[in-house]
């Protein structure tokens, strides 16, 4: 077995001080937001492992089929021998990639990189155990602050699946793909998997579950805030809320505040006042379409190859190359 590599780019320094500049910022900000990268401590990963297996959330099994039915043109299209993955979390749905490589005999490497320690070390160890020979390299970092230190060795093609895209505002998300095509040499891939706009309902439904877990994933934050920042949020508090814009074409996650509420953050010196009834933004998970998806790519420097949709049309993997 190959011994996995660990690259920390973040430190849980350079976390608590990202968290409190988040926090200083989101928490005055009108409306209140707080940035959905925070969601995925160590319960926020377990809570949405548990969201991907919900009926309603379909985003993930329609993912997986569509790497079961693409994954191995994918590999032959791609030739790559190091597959790079952004926000990887369980590395679930990766296998499908990883094996097609295999069979189509280039896989030498793979580099999952996710903000969550928590999430990435227990799936290198399973992956080490189930992928001998292969090299793992795992990076500790933010898709959104350290593409640039992306390990550089192999053919690469970088995959950032699950519809996460979509969870970076529209100018985080332009500001990430030319990153990206920045980081990448000429001739490199990209495989996106987008969530595609469909009917809202169902929509709404798959970011409100009748079990609840997804409200308690987007609770979770204000767990973190409490923990990391001996703030003091009444959690109960909070009601979780989904919504379609139609403007955006995005779902939007916010917490409701129940009662009229003041907030003490000790570790940032701050006091946050919340009306009855007011509403923070803590994600959007933007959907769109396909030629939408060219043109984001074409504006960044991608060709794209090839996609595919399922017969529904809810998700789109895109593969494109870095010209
Ligand atoms: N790719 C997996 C997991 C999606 S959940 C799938 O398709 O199912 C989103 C993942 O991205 C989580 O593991 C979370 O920890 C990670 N993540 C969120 N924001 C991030 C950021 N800014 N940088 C790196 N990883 C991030
Ligand atoms: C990680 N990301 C793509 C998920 C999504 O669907 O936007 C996060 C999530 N939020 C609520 N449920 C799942």
């Amino acid at each position: 077995m190959t011994t996995p590599l660990l690259d920390i780019h973040l430190t849980g320094a350079d976390a608590d001080a990202a968290l409190r500049a988040d926090a200083r910022a989101g928490l005055v900000a009108v409306p209140k937001r707080l940035p959905p990268k925070w969601f995925y401590d160590a319960r926020g990963s377990e809570l949405f492992e548990e969201i991907t297996e919900l009926p309603e959330y379909f985003p993930t099994r329609t993912e997986r089929a569509l790497l079961e039915r693409s994954a191995d043109s994918i590999a032959v299209l791609s030739g790559a021998d190091t597959l790079v993955e952004l926000g990887s979390g369980s590395s679930a749905k990766t296998r499908l990639l990883l094996d097609a490589f295999r069979r189509a005999g280039s896989l030498r490497r793979y580099v999952p990189q996710d903000v969550s320690e928590t999430a990435l070390r227990p799936a290198m160890d399973a992956l080490a155990v189930e992928y001998p020979g292969l090299e793992l390299h795992g990076v500790v970092g933010d898709f959104t602050a350290h593409l640039g230190r992306l390990p550089a060795r192999g053919r690469r093609i970088v995959a950032f699946l699950g519809g996460t895209i979509g969870n970076l505002l529209p100018a985080e998300r332009a500001e990430f793909l030319t990153g990206l095509r920045t980081a990448l040499r000429p001739g490199e891939q990209f495989l996106l998997g987008t969530g595609l706009v469909t009917d809202p309902d169902l929509l709404v439904a798959a970011y409100d579950d009748s079990a609840g877990v997804t409200a308690e994933f987007n609770r979770n934050v204000l767990r973190v805030l409490n923990r990391e920042l001996g703030a003091d949020f009444d959690i109960d508090a909070f009601a979780h809320k989904a919504l379609w814009d139609p403007d955006h074409e995005w779902i939007e996650m916010r917490l409701v505040a129940g009662r009229a509420m003041t907030v003490t953050l000790p570790a940032v010196d701050m006091t946050v006042r919340f009306a009855a009834g007011e509403e923070m933004c803590t994600e959007v998970s933007a959907k769109f379409r396909l030629p939408g998806v060219r043109a984001l790519l074409a504006d960044a420097g991608f060709d794209t190859i090839r996609s595919w949709t399922d017969q529904q049309e809810r998700m789109a993997l895109t593969l494109a190359t870095a010209v």
